[in-house]
């Protein structure tokens, strides 16, 4: 174990120490933490900040490499421990098991492969990869030789590529010439090719060859495993400031285009290592499993960084918890004797409406702790994982986090804090979170609704919007000077248990992924037939909400033909995630006299509501929600 014992709480009362601790000497309490990494130069100062500006450093003048700490440490202490084991996608092909040497050997080499493709520190990399051993590989050798990684997810249209490629400037593009998900195989190169139509900044592509497509590349690309062949294994690792960055990951806002979320290299590396290891109570030898994709931010923090920064075994599965059935999560568990697992709500409430036979099947005995994470989760679901997946022996852990934070914030810590569910609980060491009313005025009660906000800062918080300090000063910091605002509501009860409520702007969480409204409105908004739209989240039994178009059409002919080229419209520009799953057309939509619409309405009356709007005296066309109503009445 990589932390001093007495930085690990055992129990609830251990816990309330530390936290204490944490939150009244925060620059001692981080800086013991801190003290645990191999770091090339100390800091000179914790911890610098400014509320206002705003700007966080933390571990000022301290150098480092992550790679370092994730890799070479453990190459000296237990060389041949697995640090990845590949599941792929189809069960009879073979698991493979990538030792920290040979992680650490396969990482320099790739490192060493930027380097001759005239990557630098500071250069950005975009990485669109399936998920391969490869993409963890990549994002580690950025990291080796101070490129800062761009993971795209590979779920992605070309269109949401290249937008993210060009934010970013991106030097270089890292793909596959496809992936296999399920029963499908899909041709990332084309979507890539696409992309590249619009970016001029891309000097090179690297090709990872995983379905053997026998496509040709064109001058400027070439084939990783060729590439492999001209260089060796050794690759010191670049030197890091502290605040040098690590990584940009985009994340949708409710306005406008995507956020390009900047982490740090030191307080990036202390805060996703440090709550890996309490939220999951991961021990030496313990299997771990995250779910996710490395596209999003918990694969970051909770396959690659967190597990590697603690020595531990992290699984990568390439496919879906679908395919070849409805078991595929739990034989796997089965499989590796996997001791934390880790997942998203949705896909919980999407496995729980199958037969339990999918489950029984498979010993899960040795499962000791689960997880969810991204958004809330139902009793139900928490119910159903708790009794058929945790036998009622496992601690659930719900974490809330955001991009934005890097890590676990909110939540219990296994086997040391008591779970509540539908409660993501209590704050990680170090994070002080407050609530406050619809006023804007902080209240200390309990057992009452509010909006969340964060008091102090944390090593891991995103520093600024790749390319927009302005508009991370805007969304984050300027609702309520002082503090940091996530754009979520909680609850708090008695106990200072808190409950996630659901988010407070225009983003819905559709099966644990953020999506902005105002993108897709934009994007529906190009038919040639449409006047204008509104989108706004409804509940769904699976995805926890899904989204509801309202559409006012030009002319109302082949409205069947038109749903489909919205939705083809949709996938294409930014995948096919955010498209709704109904799209209503209305005569006209609810609005302020300021001429904004009045989203509040429209998400009842998706939620099937027929009354009880509230106060709409105040809309410029009252007489529209009677309208829209009777749309709904005909249906
Ligand atoms: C939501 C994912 C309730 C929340 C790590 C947040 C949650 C957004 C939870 C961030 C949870 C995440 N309970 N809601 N345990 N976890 N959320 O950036 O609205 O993809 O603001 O990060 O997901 O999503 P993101």
């Amino acid at each position: 174990m990589i932390f001093d014992k007495q930085l690990i709480p055992k129990n609830i009362d251990d816990y309330n120490s530390l936290y204490n601790h944490s939150i009244t000497n925060p620059e001692e309490f981080w800086s013991q933490v801190a003290d645990s990494f191999l770091w090339k130069k100390k800091w000179s100062k914790v911890l610098k900040y400014d509320f206002s500006t705003p700007k966080f450093e933390w571990f000022v003048d301290g150098k480092l490499n992550i790679t370092e700490n994730c890799l070479d440490r453990y190459v000296e202490i237990h060389p041949e421990k697995t640090a990845i084991i590949f599941e792929p996608n189809y069960p009879e092909n073979e698991t493979i098991y990538i030792s920290y040497k040979e992680l650490h050997s396969k990482v320099c080499s790739f490192a060493n492969v930027l380097k001759n493709n005239n990557i630098k520190k500071g250069d950005r990399v975009c990485i669109y990869l399936p998920m391969v051993p490869e993409l963890a590989i990549a994002v580690l050798a950025c990291a080796r030789i101070g490129a800062v990684h761009s993971v795209v997810f590979a779920g992605f249209s070309s269109t949401a590529l290249s937008a993210r490629i060009n934010d970013a400037s991106c030097k270089m593009i890292i793909t596959s010439d496809g992936s296999f998900r399920g029963n499908k195989i899909i041709d990332l190169k084309s979507i890539v090719d696409e992309a590249l139509n619009d970016c001029d900044c891309v000097d090179s592509v690297i090709v990872l060859n995983r379905i053997n497509s026998n496509i040709s590349l064109n001058n400027n690309e070439k084939w990783w495993h060729e590439e492999l062949t001209k260089v060796s294994d050794d690759c010191p690792a670049e030197i890091m400031d502290s605040e040098d960055s690590l990584f940009i990951l985009y994340t949708s806002g409710s306005t406008g285009k995507p956020k390009g979320m900047v982490h740090s290299s030191g307080g990036y590396m202390v805060y996703s290592s440090y709550s890996f290891k309490n939220v999951f109570n991961y021990n030496d030898n313990d299997i771990y499993w995250c779910t996710a994709d490395i596209g999003w931010i918990t694969g970051h923090s909770y396959i690659v960084y967190g597990p590697l920064l603690n020595g531990a075994t992290s699984i990568m599965f390439e496919g879906v918890p679908s395919y070849p059935d409805f078991g595929r999560f739990w034989q796997i568990c089965e499989k590796h004797k996997v001791n934390q697992f880790y997942t998203a709500p949705t896909a919980i409430r999407a496995l729980a409406k199958h037969p339990l036979d999918f489950v029984e099947k498979y010993d899960l005995s040795s499962l000791k702790v689960l997880g969810t994470v991204g958004e809330p989760i139902n009793e139900e679901a928490w119910n159903w994982y708790n009794e058929n997946i945790g036998k009622d022996k496992c601690p659930i852990v719900d974490t809330w986090w955001q991009t934005e934070t890097g890590g676990i914030m909110i939540t219990s810590l296994a086997n040391v804090t008591k779970g509540k569910p539908t409660f993501a609980t209590k704050p990680m060491m170090g994070i002080q979170p407050v609530l406050f009313d619809e006023n804007g005025s902080l209240f200390n009660e309990n057992n009452k609704n509010g909006i969340l906000g964060i008091k102090y800062p944390w090593p891991s918080i995103a520093r600024t919007i790749y390319g927009d300090h302005e508009r991370y000063k805007n969304v984050y910091f300027s609702a309520y000077p002082g503090y940091y605002f996530p754009g979520d509501g909680a609850y708090r009860d008695d106990e200072g248990n808190y409950r996630i409520t659901g988010r407070v702007d225009d983003v819905v969480i559709v099966s644990g992924h953020n999506l902005g409204t105002a993108p897709i409105e934009d994007i529906i908004n190009m038919h040639p037939n449409v006047i204008e739209s509104a989108l706004v989240g409804y509940p769904h039994d699976i995805k926890g909400n899904a989204l509801y178009a309202y559409v006012i059409l030009k002319n109302q002919s082949k409205k069947d033909d038109i749903r489909t080229e919205i939705n083809q419209l949709i996938s294409k520009t930014i995948g096919p995630i955010a498209k709704p799953d109904k799209i209503q057309f209305v005569p006209g939509l609810p609005k302020t006299r300021s001429g904004k619409i009045m989203r509040r309405i429209l998400r009842k009356i998706a939620c099937g509501e027929k009354s009880e709007f509230g106060d709409i005296s105040t809309l410029l066309n009252p007489e529209i929600v009677d309208e829209i109503l009777k749309v709904f009445k005909n249906l």
